[in-house]
């Protein structure tokens, strides 16, 4: 991978350049990471795999070999048929050294609370995963949660996203990497949890009605972004902000 911005680098180790993620106050520091085809659409026939190539599904792995926390929405979850995460010995040694759990767990939001239960995600896991839910959520789905999963009940009728970051902070967690999708998305953006967008541009043109990064109802206010580095491979751009609120 080369650096373009704000340095110069034939070849850097995207696990160095991606090692800062400034704190948050009173919750977990969130990251957001998303590849998007060059004309704004995050899928690609229902599923965001062919927007990738193989510098970004490495800059995906190293990502989750530094967060304390995965985060996903439902939707991708399903959508995706996520597994636990899975890491290459090296990094697991390395997260051990720096006192994480060998692979991150995965949380799961969710309103409804209905997933297949049989699924790898859960049955596979070796790290407990965690959903995160509401009042709402019909008492049995909650109660078969709680046999495969560590539950977090943060609101009634949507997850309140800032508590539930408070939650698996209060669980240990310093750092999540959120994977969407775009309905999850734009929650955090609205709640202004979301502390670093890692966006890989892909030099792709997908059209259709697939989502943008961030979905749902307009911000308030537009918020300002700061460029913290540009990174290349493959005619793929790696890019890396963070929010002007300083
Ligand atoms: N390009 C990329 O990097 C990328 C990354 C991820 C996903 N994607 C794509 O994005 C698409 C899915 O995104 P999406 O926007 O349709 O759905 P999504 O955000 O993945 O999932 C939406 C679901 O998550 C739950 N949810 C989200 N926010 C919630 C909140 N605040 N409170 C309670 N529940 C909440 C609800 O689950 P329940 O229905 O269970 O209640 C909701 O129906 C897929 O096509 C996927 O391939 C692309």
């Amino acid at each position: 991978m080369r650096m373009l911005f704000p340095d110069c680098a034939d070849a850097v180790d995207p696990a160095e350049v991606y090692a800062d993620l400034p704190g948050a106050d009173g919750r977990p520091s969130v990251r957001l990471n998303m590849i998007v085809s060059v004309d704004g659409g995050t899928s690609w026939n229902g599923v965001s795999g062919a927007l990738g190539g193989p510098a970004d599904k490495a800059l995906f792995q190293v990502l989750r070999s530094l967060t304390d926390v995965v985060l996903v929405a439902s939707g991708t979850m399903k959508a995706e048929h996520y597994g636990p995460a899975v890491l290459p010995q090296t990094a697991q040694d390395a997260r051990r050294e720096r006192g994480q759990t060998a692979v991150p767990p995965i949380a799961v939001v969710s309103r409804s609370c209905r997933f297949d239960w049989d699924a790898p995600f859960f049955t596979a896991a070796t790290e407990r995963p965690i959903v995160i839910t509401v009042t709402d959520a019909d008492t049995d789905d909650r109660a078969r949660a709680a046999q495969v999963a560590d539950v977090i009940i943060a609101g009634e009728h949507d997850v309140d996203l800032t508590r539930a970051m408070r939650e698996l902070g209060a669980r240990g967690a310093r750092t999540v990497l959120a994977e969407g999708g775009p309905t999850l998305n734009g929650d955090l953006a609205r709640a202004r949890l979301l502390d670093e967008l890692c966006v890989t541009l892909s030099p792709l043109l997908a059209s259709g009605d697939a989502k943008r990064i961030i979905a749902g109802s307009t911000l308030d206010e537009l918020e300002r972004l700061r460029l913290r580095s540009v990174c290349a491979e493959d005619d793929y751009l790696f890019l890396r902000y963070r929010p002007a609120r300083d």
